[in-house]
Formats: structure tokens, C-alpha cells, sequence
């Protein structure tokens, strides 16, 4: 049962006290972050997982890019595990270091030697490595502003990997006009852009996050007619025109602290992902909150996780069969934490 379950997870935290440590992406299930040693945005995960020199075991609440960011970022003599390897992420799934490559021969052919790549960090350890290889840096949504900032300091264009969304939003932010930006279609291996070569500067990968995406113009449009005085907040994986036509938007972590500092009886539809929608409801009663989406829009991978396979996790820890271990080859972990590294120094 649920109760037994519980009971086993804290006994087992118990067991391994500092040897174990868990954290959690706050898309988590509540059942899963209940259990988290820190709950954090993939920025502060990745801080944190980076000052940890106890934990040998790393029990990953998240997805599958974010396991393999905590072991690049880790020790060797410390684990992590990631309790469901079917946690992926449908985005970082749009990106493979193999259209990567065809990609940035293309793009050479272009413009030569003017290009320095971004990556989201929500993407493979093999991308973070192709990235850091060629000068650039992962950014995450709490940071994408300074970081292309800074990667326009190095080379007058910049590829945006693998989100098209948190690309488009982030440039036009900093001023960069939607019509010097073109995107890279890695099906056809062909570059979008409807002006003249030369005036492009951003190159948006094809990428786009499903939970994310779901949130609509129609639905702006709703609550805008049945609730006139609600703030519509959303992350910056939505497209460019629900960012547009929302009153606010930023990352996991903005979107937080915005509710969290918001007057009470102030009212908000919030266009991200279930889980922390409905944490925020539970959390403020005395504000009204709705998901900009009625469908509530989950993120099945993060679901995955859920308290079976947490337990399922712990236990192989404890019998030391060490099932899920996520194990970036050093290679490629030796390419990517440079990409990493120069985020971190300036996050
Ligand atoms: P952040 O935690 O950086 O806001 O990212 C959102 C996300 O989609 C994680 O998968
Ligand atoms: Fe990937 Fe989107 Fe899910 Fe985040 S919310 S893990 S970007 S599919």
C-alpha cells in the first residue's frame, strides 16, 4: 500500500542518512517531492548537485537529461540513479548529436566561422559535449537572457538548441527582431529564413517542449473574456505569441516567487506544467489560481517517476544491486561540463 510504501522510503533515508540524497524537479508528483532533500528548476538542481561532496547515492526526481547533468557534474566515487529510465524529455528528444553535426557543417558553409551554440540544458549530455567542444554554453530558462547576452560577445550569430521557444523568446527579449532570427528544420537538414542570409543572427533548432506548446492563444483569449481581472504568467517554452499576449513570463523559478509575492485575493492563470499548478493552489488558498489550460497539461515523463519506482530505486541501493545508474561516458562528460562550467560561472 501507498502508507507501506512511505514508511519503507523514510526508513531506508534513515538507513543511509548523508549517504543519500534526493532531489527533485519541482514537476515532480507530490507523493515523489515529498521525499526530496531539495526540490529546485534545473538551475538550481544543477547548482546543487554540483556543491554535493557527501552523497554517494544520488537518487535523481526528475528526467533523464537531468541525471545525466548531476553525474557530469558529481564525483566519480558518487552514483546517481534515475528511478524510471522511460523519464525522458519529448524535447530534448528533438535534438540528436548526429542532425547536430550535419547541422553545423551546413551552417559553416554559410557563414563560416561567426557562429557560437547555446544549448538549453534540457537536452543530451552528447549535445552539452558538441556545444562545449565549439566555444559555447548550456543555458536554462532562469538564465537564457545574460548567457545569449554573453554568447553574442563571442561571435556575431548564435544557434539556439534544441527549444525554439525559450530561443525565440530570450533573443527577441534582449532586442534581437523576429525577422533576423531562422530556423534549422533537422528533418530536412534545411535552414528556414525568409530575408536576406547575411541579416540573420539567431538560428532557432526545431525543438519545442509538448507540455509546454499546449498552452494556446484560444486559451489567453478565454480567460481574458471570463476572468478580466486575472494575470496570465507562463513559461518561456511557450510560443512566442502566448508569451506575447500574456501579462508576465519566466522561468519555473519566476513563476514562483511571482505567486509567492503576489497580493492575496490576487488572481493568476499559470501556463505551465501540472504538477506545480497544483502545488501552487494547494499552497495559496488565498488566491485564485487556474492553469491557463484547463486540461492541466502533465509532463507524462516527469509522472513517471512515481512512488514505486522510488522505493523500487532505494532498495537496489540498500541491496547494493544499483539498478538505473545514469554514467555519462568521460569523453563526453570532459566536452560537456566546459559548456556547464561557463554557465555556472555566470549563473
Ligand atoms: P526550468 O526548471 O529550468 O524552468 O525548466 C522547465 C522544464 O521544462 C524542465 O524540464
Ligand atoms: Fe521536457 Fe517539457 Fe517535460 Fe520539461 S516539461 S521534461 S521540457 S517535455
Amino acid at each position: 500500500s501507498r502508507k507501506q510504501m512511505e514508511t519503507r522510503i523514510m526508513e531506508i533515508k534513515q538507513q543511509l542518512g548523508e549517504k543519500l540524497f534526493i532531489p527533485g524537479h519541482h514537476y515532480q508528483k507530490d507523493e515523489v517531492i515529498q521525499f526530496a532533500d531539495a526540490s529546485g528548476d534545473s538551475l538550481q538542481l544543477a547548482q546543487i548537485c554540483a556543491s554535493n561532496e557527501k552523497a554517494e547515492h544520488i537518487v535523481f526526481c526528475g528526467v533523464h537529461f537531468m541525471a545525466e547533468t548531476a553525474d557530469i557534474l558529481t564525483t566519480d566515487r558518487q552514483k546517481v540513479y534515475l528511478p524510471d529510465m522511460r523519464a525522458g524529455c519529448s524535447m530534448a528528444d528533438m535534438a540528436n548529436i548526429f542532425q547536430t553535426d550535419r547541422a553545423w557543417a551546413a551552417l559553416a558553409e554559410m557563414f563560416g566561422d561567426t557562429i557560437v551554440p547555446l544549448t538549453y540544458v534540457n537536452s543530451t549530455a552528447a549535445i552539452k559535449a558538441f556545444v562545449g567542444k565549439n566555444g559555447g554554453a548550456t543555458v536554462t530558462s532562469s538564465n537564457a537572457h545574460s548567457m545569449v547576452k554573453w554568447a553574442f560577445t563571442q561571435k556575431e550569430r548564435i544557434l539556439f538548441l534544441p527549444d525554439q521557444h525559450l530561443g525565440r523568446n530570450t533573443a527577441y527579449d534582449i532586442g534581437i527582431p523576429l525577422e533576423q532570427m531562422a530556423i534549422w528544420d533537422p528533418i530536412h537538414d534545411k535552414l528556414v529564413f525568409e530575408g536576406a542570409i547575411e541579416d540573420v543572427k539567431v538560428i532557432l533548432w526545431k525543438g519545442h517542449c509538448s507540455v509546454h506548446e499546449n498552452f494556446t492563444v484560444k486559451n489567453i483569449a478565454y480567460v481574458r473574456e471570463n476572468y478580466p481581472d486575472m494575470r496570465i504568467i507562463v513559461h518561456p517554452e511557450c510560443s512566442r505569441e502566448v508569451v506575447a499576449l500574456s501579462d508576465d513570463s519566466g522561468s519555473t523559478k519566476y513563476i514562483i516567487d511571482a505567486i509567492e509575492n503576489a497580493a492575496p485575493d490576487s488572481k493568476w492563470a499559470i501556463g505551465t506544467e501540472m504538477n506545480l499548478v497544483n502545488r501552487l493552489i494547494q499552497h495559496h488558498p488565498d488566491k485564485q489560481i487556474i492553469s491557463l489550460n484547463p486540461s492541466m497539461c502533465p509532463c507524462l515523463t516527469m509522472n513517471r517517476i512515481d512512488l514505486p519506482h522510488l522505493l523500487w530505486s532505494l532498495e537496489s541501493i540498500v541491496s547494493e544491486e544499483e539498478v538505473n545508474v545514469i554514467k555519462v561516458d568521460e569523453e563526453t562528460a570532459k566536452d560537456a561540463i566546459k559548456a556547464l562550467e561557463r554557465m555556472l560561472e555566470r549563473a
